[in-house]
């Protein structure tokens, strides 16, 4: 039999909600299939540090380097809750990124996924969505503004000043920009490349070394589109994009707003890929204003199961059906309140009743 270590990094807010799903579904897949998870719990974020002082605590990371993939919640508090934690421990810059760091999980894979029967959570007409949203936004992780040299101070004359930098040398560039070309490969052979050329010398390198490896991929078309421009086209013509692929800042605001296209953040799972570990998280964050009601949606949670079954342990058709369960659910009509609009006609459940009907369709598929 098959055994993998997962560690499960619950965080904060709405996290271990959801994460209570997400393990309902492992252990739904263990049940039919010839294979084990062992199952990790351990400490990460807010939490962390209220218990041991560090967002990203040593036992934490000893599990993580055990782990064979590692499912991460959310993380993070209230504005005004996190000003309470020292600024270096606050879960995103004390927890996520140096666990992005530590792995450096440079490939961030983000589907912007609207298939028909979900289509009336789209804030966009009928006939802008089409047939459906289907897009793979691929985000650059662990370069850029987020990890360059940072430097705060006070001028001579008392002025207050902060110097972040964008920095990226060409293999970085290049080892994403070639994961981008295999997926657009394997897709629709159309690569959209995201930049910011007209005034970025950052763009300038990007694109430079997207020209040099293009003839290595001769069967995938380039279509070039400014960040700006590009966060227009999403929301007038989603149907033009197939693969994205963009620098780490670009990824995190674009991918929102392929959230906002969905109608919610709550319908965006990710998978986070290195060269020698992955790990998934819903790319929102920890809902602290819902957290502890039971009526956080888990398809975030549960979508990255699904992305860790398929990159991590090679179960593509498992993993077909944790998607399919999930839209089977929506598509009898059931959703949780923070994915309904008033006046539509769903039936609203809570979040582990949506997280039992996707195990109940789970069963159907995998017997
Ligand atoms: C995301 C999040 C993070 C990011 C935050 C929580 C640091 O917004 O994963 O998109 O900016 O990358
Ligand atoms: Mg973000």
């Amino acid at each position: 039999m098959k055994q993998h270590k997962v560690a499960l990094l619950a965080g904060d807010g709405i996290g271990p909600e959801i994460m209570k799903e997400a393990i309902k579904v492992i252990e739904t897949i263990e049940k039919h299939r010839d294979v084990q998870f062992k199952l990790l719990p351990a400490s990460f974020g807010a939490c962390a540090y209220y218990e041991t002082g560090k967002a990203f605590p040593d036992a934490t990371k000893e599990i993580c380097d055990e782990a064979d993939a590692i499912l991460k919640g959310t993380i993070g508090l209230s504005h005004e809750e996190s000003k309470k934690i020292p600024i270096d421990e606050q879960p995103e810059r004390g927890a996520l990124l140096p666990l992005r760091n530590r792995y450096q999980t440079y490939a961030n894979f983000r589907p912007v996924s609207l298939p028909k029967g979900l289509a009336h959570f789209s804030p966009l007409k009928p006939e802008i969505i089409g047939d459906g949203i289907e897009i793979m936004i691929i985000r650059e992780l662990v370069g850029g503004l987020y990890f360059g040299n940072k430097e705060k101070g006070t001028k001579a004359d008392g002025t207050r000043y902060v110097h972040e930098t964008l920095e990226y040398d060409e293999h970085q560039i290049k080892q994403i920009l070639k994961v981008a070309f295999k997926v657009a490969q394997k897709r629709k052979k159309v690569l959209h490349n995201i930049h910011k050329s007209n005034v970025l010398k950052s763009s300038v390198l990007w694109n430079e070394i997207l020209e040099e490896i293009a003839p290595e991929f001769p069967e995938v078309e380039v279509k070039n589109i400014l960040v700006d421009a590009a966060a227009t086209a999403l929301c007038l013509n989603p149907g033009q994009f197939d693969v994205m692929v963009m620098e780490n800042m670009f990824g995190d605001i674009l991918s929102d707003q392929g959230g906002g296209i969905l109608g919610s953040l709550g319908l965006m799972p990710s998978a986070c890929i290195g060269n020698d570990k992955a790990y998934y998280e819903p790319s929102h964050g920890s809902a602290p204003d819902i957290a502890g009601k039971n009526i956080a949606n888990p398809y975030s949670m549960i979508g990255s199961v699904a992305l860790m079954l398929e990159m991590s342990f090679g179960m593509d058709e498992e993993s077909k059906m944790v998607w399919q369960a999930m839209q089977s659910v929506f598509t009898k009509g059931y959703t949780t309140p923070d994915l309904s609009h008033s006046g539509s006609h769903v039936k609203i459940i809570n979040t582990d009743k949506f997280g039992d009907l996707v195990i109940e369709e789970l069963n159907l598929l995998l017997s």
